[in-house]
C-alpha cells in the first residue's frame, strides 16, 4: 500500500520558513518528498537551505517582506515560477506585539493585522486560484491558543489569529467542493524567538506550564507530524479544521 504521508512530486510554498515553526514544517515537508519553496524576509534562507539539505534540487527560496503587498504578489510568483505548481501552501509568518490596549500604537496594529491575517488571506487568494484551476490543493494556515482566548496585551494578535480561524473555515465554505482542503494548526506555546519574552518570565511561565497538562513547552518539531498529515493525502476529508498542537492546554 501506498504511504498515505508521501509528499513524492507535490510543490509547497512555506511562508515564515526562515526561524521556528515555519522552518521545522519546511523541513518536514521536505523530508516527506515534497519540493519546497520558502518565502521569509530573513536573510538566513540560504543557510537554512543547506541545513535541511546540502545539494537538493528541490528547495528553493525567496527572500520576501510579506507584509508589503506589491512584494508579497511578486514573491508569489517567484515561488510559482520556481516550483511550476502549487500543491501545498503553508501560512506561517507571523509577528506578536504587545502592549496594554489603552497605549497600543496604531502601527503595531496595522503590521500584526497586517502580516498574521491580510498576507494570510493574500497567500490563500493567490494559491486558491491556482488550485482551483488543477482541481487540489491543500492549505494549512498557522492559528493560535489566541484564535480561541483573548490573551492579555495582544489585542492585534489576538483579533489576527481569530481572523485567521475564521478565514480558514470561510475558504473552505468556498472551495471544499473544489478539492482544496483548507485547515488551521493552534499551535500551543511553543519556544521561539515569538516567545522570548515569556520564556522564563516568573509572571508568565509559570501560569503557561501548568496550565499545560504535557507540562512543558513545545518545540517546533513538535508541529511537524500534524502539518505532513494536512499536507498529505491522509487528511482528504479533512476540511475546515483548528487542530490544536498544544500539550493539552485547551483540556483544562
Ligand atoms: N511560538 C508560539 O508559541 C506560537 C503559538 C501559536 C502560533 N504561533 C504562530 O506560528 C507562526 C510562526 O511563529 P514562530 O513562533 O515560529 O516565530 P518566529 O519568530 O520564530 O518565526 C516567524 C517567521 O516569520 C518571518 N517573518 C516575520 N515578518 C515577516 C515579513 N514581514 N515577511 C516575511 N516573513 C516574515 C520571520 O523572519 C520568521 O522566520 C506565527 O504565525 C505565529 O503567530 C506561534
Amino acid at each position: 500500500m501506498k504511504n498515505m504521508f508521501d509528499l513524492t512530486d507535490k510543490k509547497a510554498i512555506i511562508t515564515g520558513a526562515g526561524n521556528g515553526i515555519g522552518k521545522a514544517i519546511a523541513e518536514a515537508l521536505f523530508n516527506a518528498g515534497a519540493e519546497i519553496c520558502m518565502l521569509d524576509i530573513s536573510d538566513n534562507l540560504e543557510n537554512i537551505t543547506k541545513e535541511i539539505d546540502n545539494d537538493s534540487s528541490k528547495i528553493h527560496f525567496v527572500k520576501v517582506n510579506l507584509a508589503n503587498r506589491k512584494d508579497l504578489k511578486l514573491g508569489f510568483e517567484t515561488a510559482l515560477n520556481k516550483l511550476k505548481r502549487i500543491d501545498i501552501l503553508v501560512n506561517c509568518a507571523g509577528t506578536q506585539k504587545r502592549h496594554p490596549s489603552e497605549d497600543f500604537p496604531i502601527e503595531d496594529w496595522d503590521l500584526v493585522i497586517e502580516l498574521n491575517l491580510t498576507t494570510v488571506f493574500s497567500m490563500c487568494q493567490l494559491a486558491g486560484r491556482e488550485m482551483i484551476k488543477q482541481g487540489h490543493g491543500k492549505i494549512i494556515n498557522i492559528a493560535s491558543m489566541l484564535s480561541f482566548f483573548g490573551g492579555f496585551t495582544v489585542p492585534a494578535y489576538a483579533a489576527s489569529k481569530g481572523g485567521v480561524a475564521q478565514l480558514t473555515k470561510t475558504l473552505t465554505n468556498e472551495w471544499g467542493s473544489k478539492g482544496i482542503q483548507i485547515n488551521a494548526i493552534a499551535p500551543g506555546w511553543i519556544q521561539t524567538y515569538l516567545t522570548k519574552a515569556l520564556v522564563g518570565n516568573p509572571d508568565r511561565e509559570p501560569a503557561i506550564l501548568s496550565r499545560t497538562p504535557a507540562n512543558r513547552w513545545g518545540k517546533p518539531e513538535d508541529l511537524k507530524g500534524i502539518a505532513v498529515f494536512l499536507a498529505s493525502s491522509a487528511s482528504d476529508f479533512i476540511n475546515g479544521a483548528i487542530i490544536p498542537v498544544d500539550g493539552g492546554y485547551l483540556a483544562k
